[in-house]
């Protein structure tokens, strides 16, 4: 059976992309958010995963406001980046895992979860920059990956309860998947932030800290919030941050926390990047 080998949750913003273009890692602005990620590399490097299930919001490059699934899963043999309109390079298409993701769609609708499958998807900044953030090296991204897009644009968005369960049952059915491969799973979107409206700019460092700690010790705490008041504590784009629970509710079990790194602002957003791994 697959093995879990734990779960990286990170802040994406279409602007890490230009910075890395133009290798801005060591500009006072970049460096705190740059050094957040060598110790995450260096886990990697320990744990080496073959695939990575990618949990991420698109934010209208393969879905738009007339066609918006709460839940899609590529089933894609690749994944191309498209060019979104921020002025971020595109990268080179990323493997798709099609026994994988046929795996899942599966279990998923087998426990009710009735998810868009994607056998065409192009990928964002949500999943594109997470990737080539924790695989710098110039080339092809060596995971194969598996997205998983849960729609944070458009109301009615999915609460945080049922992306804990979609998390919990994607784990599941990955734990269960007859592969001897070693699988990590990712989180991408949030922290705080809000993009427009009389809020710009808006973030809460206090809010975002306690949610970062209660994926350790209390996961379901931010369960409590509907997505309203998700949006008033952590603003609009911050909605995003049930990436990371359904992330961490993949995880089997306790978990400890093996690095982690926040701050703030990276454009408009609190940028915050933890590493999970099972086992308290
Ligand atoms: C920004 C943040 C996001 O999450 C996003 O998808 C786009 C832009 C920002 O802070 O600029
Ligand atoms: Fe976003």
């Amino acid at each position: 059976m697959a093995h879990i080998v734990g779960g990286i949750a990170t802040s994406h913003v279409p602007a890490i992309g230009r910075a890395i273009a133009g290798h801005l890692q060591q500009d006072p602005y970049w460096k705190p958010f740059f050094d957040g990620f060598p110790p995450a590399q260096a886990w990697l490097d320990k744990v080496r995963p073959d695939v990575a299930v990618v949990f991420y919001n698109d934010h209208g490059l393969n879905f738009f406001l007339d066609k918006m699934p709460t839940f899609a899963v590529g089933a894609a043999p690749q994944y191309v980046n498209a060019d979104e309109g921020w002025g971020i390079p595109t990268l080179p298409p990323f493997a798709g895992e099609l026994d994988l993701s046929w795996h899942l769609i599966n279990a998923l609708v087998a426990r009710e979860f009735d998810v868009t499958t994607c056998q065409e998807m192009l990928v964002d900044h949500a999943v594109t920059l997470p990737l080539k953030l924790l695989w710098p090296e110039d080339g092809p991204c060596p995971m194969r990956i598996v997205p998983v897009c849960i729609n944070t644009v458009q109301y009615p968005l999915p609460s945080a309860t049922r992306c804990y369960k979609l998390g919990q049952a994607v784990g599941e059915a990955i734990a269960a998947w007859k592969s001897d491969a070693r699988v990590l799973v990712i989180g991408s979107g949030g922290l705080s932030h809000q993009l427009d409206g009389q809020r710009a700019g808006f973030i809460n460092k206090d809010f975002d800290l306690a949610f970062m700690e209660s994926l350790i010790n209390d996961p379901k705490w931010v369960t409590q919030y509907s997505n309203e008041e998700l949006v008033e504590k952590a603003g609009t784009q911050g909605v995003e941050l049930l990436m990371w629970l359904a992330a961490r509710a993949a995880l089997p079990g306790a978990v400890r926390k093996v690095h982690a790194n926040y701050h703030i602002p990276i454009s408009n957003t609190a940028a915050g990047l933890m590493v999970m791994e099972s086992g308290a």
